[in-house]
């Protein structure tokens, strides 16, 4: 479901006004206290781009794909609340057991990206590429997408990946079909694509507003990569004026950045892989070293804090959090939390319909299995 749809059901309940009264080290006290009283019947995950306000609660910290190995392995938690954008959420709801509770402490947590396709804009774009191309296209998408979608793409014998595993995805859907289309983020899509050596000409971008491919050059029938128009908005913020700003300035400095960025910053850049890629990248560096990374600002700054021994900036000076990761602060945790202390069950339920969830689970099993 996407924000949208949330906000036209009316499935979301606000926060009470009392929450924000209460004083920090009280809420801290009283999550402790939740977390104590509930153990292992308990799971918080928390995604790397939340704040270190929640992250200091999260039972595991991971990337998306972490996040959704562990969610599946898990089989104690009755409770899981959620710390990251609602896609995730959905994710962790199909993937444990029925009896297993998701919720996301607020429902305004979207992701921008996600909500760059719906199952219509979908559902329009295969009749119409399926039409010009015939049963040459296998769709994938990237988890940043609704369960619709997902389970969309399994069933028509397709797979998500995440930023971890898109090449080796990618890869397989080669062996499996002609071309591709990847939903819902170009800049993903066409990065992975071109380091598996395809050229930019055999790309072209689907517009799902004007229902209409856009390509230069390559005849249509050349075209392998059909990319959806969306990208994520925090990321597409690091531009030339960035990198070459560093170039000049700081001559030494590396600059790490996410493949959900231009093509154009990755290509300039001298790394590009996924969240984990970027943690592991930095751990591994030599004291003294110097970096510059185009990612989320919560783990820009969180990196900067656990490596004081090496110099670490924000690739764009001027950034800010994912607005939409930062929904989730420590007043919504522990409204969540005491929901499901006090009532028995907690508010803003992540439920994904029996249906949906069969098919989405067909394509996060493949990614889990390829990649
Ligand atoms: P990861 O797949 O690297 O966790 O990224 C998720 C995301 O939302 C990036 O913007
Ligand atoms: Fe979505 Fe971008 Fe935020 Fe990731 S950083 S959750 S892709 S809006």
């Amino acid at each position: 479901m996407s924000l949208l749809d949330v906000l036209k059901t009316n499935s979301m309940v606000m926060i009470p006004e009392r929450y924000k009264q209460i004083p920090e080290e009280k809420m801290i006290a009283r999550i402790k206290e939740i977390k104590k009283e509930f153990g292992e019947r308990l799971l918080i995950p928390g995604h790397h781009y939340q704040k270190d306000e929640v992250i200091q609660f999260a039972d595991l910290t991971g990337d998306s794909l972490q996040l959704s190995q562990e969610s599946a392995k898990n089989r104690k938690a009755e409770h899981i609340v959620f710390c990251g954008v609602h896609f995730m959420a959905e994710t962790a709801d199909m993937l444990t057991g029925d009896d297993q509770k998701v919720y996301l402490p607020d429902m305004r947590a979207g992701c921008s990206m996600a909500d760059m396709a719906d199952i219509q804009q979908t559902e329009r774009a295969w009749e119409h590429l399926t039409s010009q191309f015939g049963d040459t296209i296998i769709p994938l998408t990237y988890v940043n997408s609704t369960a619709a979608i997902k389970a969309f793409v399994g069933k028509h014998g397709g797979a998500t990946v995440t930023s971890s595993n898109a090449k080796e995805i990618v890869k397989w859907a080669f062996q499996q079909k002609q071309r591709i289309l990847f939903l819902p983020d170009q800049h993903l899509g066409r990065n992975t694509a071109y380091d598996l050596g395809i050229p930019l000409d055999q790309m072209a971008v689907w517009n799902p507003i004007s229902d209409e491919l856009e390509y230069e050059g390559s005849k249509l029938m050349d075209l392998k990569v059909l990319l959806w128009k969306g990208h994520c908005s925090v990321h597409e913020k690091f531009t030339m004026k960035n990198i070459e700003h560093i170039r000049k300035t700081k001559p030494d400095m590396a600059i790490l950045v996410h493949p959900e960025c231009t093509h154009e910053v990755v290509i300039h850049s001298d790394f590009a892989g996924s969240t984990k890629y970027i943690i592991d990248k930095i751990e591994n560096a030599p004291s003294g070293s110097q970096w510059a990374i185009g990612t989320e600002m919560n783990l820009v700054n969180r990196l900067i804090q656990q490596h004081p021994d090496k110099e670490i900036v924000s690739l764009n000076p001027f950034m800010c959090p994912c607005l939409t990761m930062n929904r989730i602060d420590l007043a919504h945790l522990l409204w969540s939390l005491e929901e499901i202390a006090e009532n028995g069950a907690g508010v803003n339920q992540i439920k994904v319909p029996k249906e949906v969830t069969r098919d989405a689970v067909t394509a996060l099993n493949r990614m889990l299995v390829v990649g």
